[in-house]
């Protein structure tokens, strides 16, 4: 197969959706030049396109698969729950049962709120502890995507020069957002200690909550430092301001998640995505006092109510628990184990091949850069334009040959991920950068 190839099925359809969907989807993060895939069918850690081309799943939707594609258990609890109820105006057990695992696995989980995104997630969990301190700002670091929300978007498209002195701009992403929006989202400068201290000290009165995700795909997979972690949860603490952990990424990382591999315990934390045993969910989860703010209180309304046709719906909360409860931690250490092999093979690889490059991540997360720069402070990390077009260079031809990656080179392993494909994707990826 060669992709781009516009005489194939996927091209046909890519020309078709354009004519009712904006871009031909409803995804800006699928998006793929010159026409996205269409997928036909898919199990385990493969999936097959509409022409009938093969791929290695290395994305698996985005993290949100943590057993590949078609999980049988994850099957089996659907057909179940399916024949009994999908969606009604009540609520149901397996919400719970979903809620106990989780709340059972993290000591800073106490009680647990469903919805139906990490975008979702990530917005309650915002409003959330503006709901319980009465401050109105929230702090976010620079750069780091958390899905789309104007709050929790701002500064995303940061570039290194978007800084006066040492303090990132508060910039929109979206045409349209609000100068208000900008004004009430302070960004930070990640991994940068002493300018966070100082701008969290000048806003400490009116700020909310500081979010920050253990693992950001937009800044490559590079972890902050313990020290800046440190630091964060200091001022928290010093300030009243909640310590926000946005997991809907992370969470993959163990059974405990992000928060556990890091020995961290958040305020308030988003989940998303692997929660759901890949159907569409978010979470807002923590402290019991913070979490009472969606209970109703003495007037019987709660302070930040939260409704949605569709939260815990029980489909989801049985294939979430179906998919989480075939995890336990011997099974998320072979997947790390996995993940380290992954990443011990790529560098093999680049070393072979004498090249500039590098592989990031933790767990079963990885991301692939080309250059032997340090990643610790944002200039460093962020993609210069020269890596940009190499990179989509180097994807197009992965998908070529039957690797299917994120387009930033950043990727996934699932439990049905094997030696053979990480052997393949190492020879792919070789090939490639040689073409
Ligand atoms: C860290 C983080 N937060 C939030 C989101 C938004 O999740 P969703 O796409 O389910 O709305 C994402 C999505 O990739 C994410 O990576």
């Amino acid at each position: 197969m060669e992709y781009p190839n516009l005489n194939s099925q996927s091209a046909a359809l890519y020309r078709r959706a354009q004519q009712v969907l904006p871009d031909g989807n409803s995804r800006t993060t699928i998006a793929l030049k010159p026409y996205p895939i269409y997928l036909d069918e898919a199990s385990g850690a493969e999936v097959i396109d509409v022409d009938g081309n093969r791929y290695i799943d290395f994305n698996n939707n985005y993290t949100s698969l943590l057993h590949g594609h078609c999980f049988e258990p994850v099957r089996k609890a659907v057909d179940a729950q399916i024949t009994k109820a999908t969606a009604c105006s009540f609520t149901t057990e397996a919400e719970i049962e979903l809620a106990e695992l989780l709340c059972d696995r993290v000591e800073s989980f106490k009680k647990i709120r469903f919805c139906n995104s990490g975008s979702e997630a990530v917005m309650n969990m915002l409003k959330a502890a503006r709901a319980f301190t009465g401050k109105p700002k929230v702090a976010k670091i620079e750069g780091l995507y958390h899905g789309s929300y104007d709050f929790a978007e701002v500064s995303l498209k940061n570039r290194p020069e978007d800084r006066e002195g040492l303090v990132p701009r508060s910039t929109p992403y979206s045409f349209g957002t609000p100068n208000s929006v900008l004004r009430e989202v302070i960004p930070l400068p990640f991994n940068e200690s002493d300018a966070t201290e100082t701008i969290v000290q000048q806003h400490a009165d009116s700020l909310a909550c500081i979010m920050i995700d253990l693992m950001p795909q937009t800044l490559s997979m590079s972890s902050p430092s313990k020290e800046y972690l440190a630091t964060l949860a200091r001022l928290s603490k010093q300030y009243q301001i909640l310590l926000a952990f946005d997991e809907v990424i992370s969470f993959r990382l163990g059974f405990s998640g992000g928060q556990g591999m890091f020995g961290l315990k958040p305020d308030i934390t988003s989940l998303g995505k692997i929660i759901g045993g890949g159907f569409p969910v978010g979470a807002i989860a923590g402290r019991a006092d913070i979490m009472s703010v969606f209970e109703p209180g003495d007037g019987g309304t709660a302070r930040l109510p939260h409704g949605g046709t569709f939260n815990g719906n029980p489909i989801t909360m049985a294939a979430g628990k179906a998919a989480m409860s075939a995890m336990d931690t011997r099974k998320f250490d072979q997947l790390n184990a996995m993940g380290d092999k992954l990443r011990q093979q790529v560098t093999s690889t680049l070393n072979d091949l004498n090249i500039f490059g590098q592989v990031i991540g933790k767990g079963s997360l990885f991301a692939v850069r080309f250059h032997n720069r340090p990643m610790d402070n944002f200039t460093d990390i962020v993609v210069k334009e020269d890596e940009r077009v190499f990179m989509e260079k180097l994807r197009n031809y992965l998908i070529g040959n039957g690797i299917w990656i994120g387009g930033n080179m950043a990727g996934c392993l699932s439990t049905a991920t094997t030696q053979d494909h990480i052997d393949l994707f190492c020879e792919s990826l070789s090939d490639g950068i040689r073409a």
